[in-house]
């Protein structure tokens, strides 16, 4: 069974439906990068998730099976118990979870004796070593957030969402405001810590080249709408949407530099639009009428893959005899 399985999932802000029809499953261990445009819905699916939406956000449908239960009826009570034990978020950093008022200690002190109490000294011995995961001395432990840098607090906040050890962390643009040498700090120092504590984590962000690093697999959002996962190497040799292949045609090697999610021509897609027909078909070189009709839907394939394009599945359906 997968670690988390979402199943149609709609998400509308009022007359703006920000999340469409979105189904797809992480495996135990695995980290699924979501990747689009500003605006695609990206932060809006995590939250969905994680059940952390603000009025007027809300799930208009849809499931999110979290280790076979589902969380979308779940009340705020049952939730709490669920989230940070067995599902984090570590959020943008400047927005994350620290309070600035409380010492780092008090902080970790606070979650552990919340959701998985222990003695004195093995607490003292648990902050000390979750600091040390993010290279972090354990002389901070007892400064407030304000008086650590900007890539200092974030490293706390992926600390924090560790020391319970859970099965999902939800990652929204963790690396967004910091500088590029303290993103690859953090995106190395994160596949060291997915291998050491076996987490599944989404991995969101504008930033293509960060998720092809440090993802399994990646999603591609577009328009509130998931138009194509692959494994993260299939995806850069052979993307098959065209929005993703625009995506990758704009850096010639990903890997050399960071990737904006900005350089197609075109403007991104109106939420509150809900005519049928691909979100993408106005900026679109292999639109076809149908594409202005007709709303692709996401086929899933049994490898974990998938794409949200009639041009792309009329064409392999040809490929393999249909
Ligand atoms: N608090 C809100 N109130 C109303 N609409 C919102 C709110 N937050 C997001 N939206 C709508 O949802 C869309 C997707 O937003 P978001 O999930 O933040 O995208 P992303 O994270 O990909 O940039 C936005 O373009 C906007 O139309
Ligand atoms: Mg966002």
């Amino acid at each position: 069974m997968a670690l988390l399985a979402v199943e149609h999932l709609r998400v509308t802000y009022g007359a703006v439906e920000a999340v469409r029809d979105v189904s797809f499953e992480l495996e135990r261990g695995e980290i699924l990068g979501i990747v689009g445009e500003s605006g695609s819905g990206k932060s809006t699916l995590g939250y969905a998730i994680a059940k952390l939406l603000r009025p007027p956000g809300q799930i208009a449908a849809g499931r999110v099976w979290f280790d076979g239960v589902d969380l979308v009826p779940l009340r705020e009570r049952d939730l709490k118990a669920i989230r940070w034990r067995e599902l984090a978020v570590v959020m943008q950093s400047g927005m994350n979870a620290l309070n600035p008022v409380t010492p780092i200690r008090r902080q970790f002190e606070d979650a552990i004796l919340t959701h998985r109490p222990m003695g004195a000294q093995a607490m003292r011995e648990r902050v000390r070593e979750m600091l040390a995961l993010v290279n972090i001395e354990e002389r901070y432990a007892d400064h407030y957030p304000h008086e650590l840098s900007g890539g200092m607090k974030q490293r706390v906040a992926i600390a924090l969402a560790l020391v319970l050890d859970p099965k999902l962390i939800i990652f929204d643009e963790p690396t967004t405001a910091l500088d590029v040498v303290v993103q690859r700090y953090i995106v190395q120092n994160l596949k060291a810590l997915r291998a050491r504590y076996h987490f599944a984590a989404l991995f969101i962000s504008h930033d293509l080249g960060t998720v092809l690093e440090i993802a399994d697999r990646v999603a591609v959002m577009y328009g509130g709408r998931l138009v194509e996962i692959q494994d993260a190497r299939a995806l850069l040799k052979r993307p098959r949407h065209p929005y993703t292949q625009a995506l990758l045609r704009c850096f010639p090697d990903p890997r050399d530099e960071r990737i904006e999610v900005v350089g197609i021509p075109g403007t991104p897609p109106d939420l509150a639009d809900l005519r049928p027909g691909c979100a993408f078909a106005p900026r679109c070189s292999r639109a076809q009428d149908r594409c202005w009709q007709e709303t692709p839907a996401y086929r899933a394939e049994a490898d974990g893959s998938g794409v949200a394009c009639h041009a792309v599945q009329d064409e392999e359906a040809v490929h393999v005899g249909h």
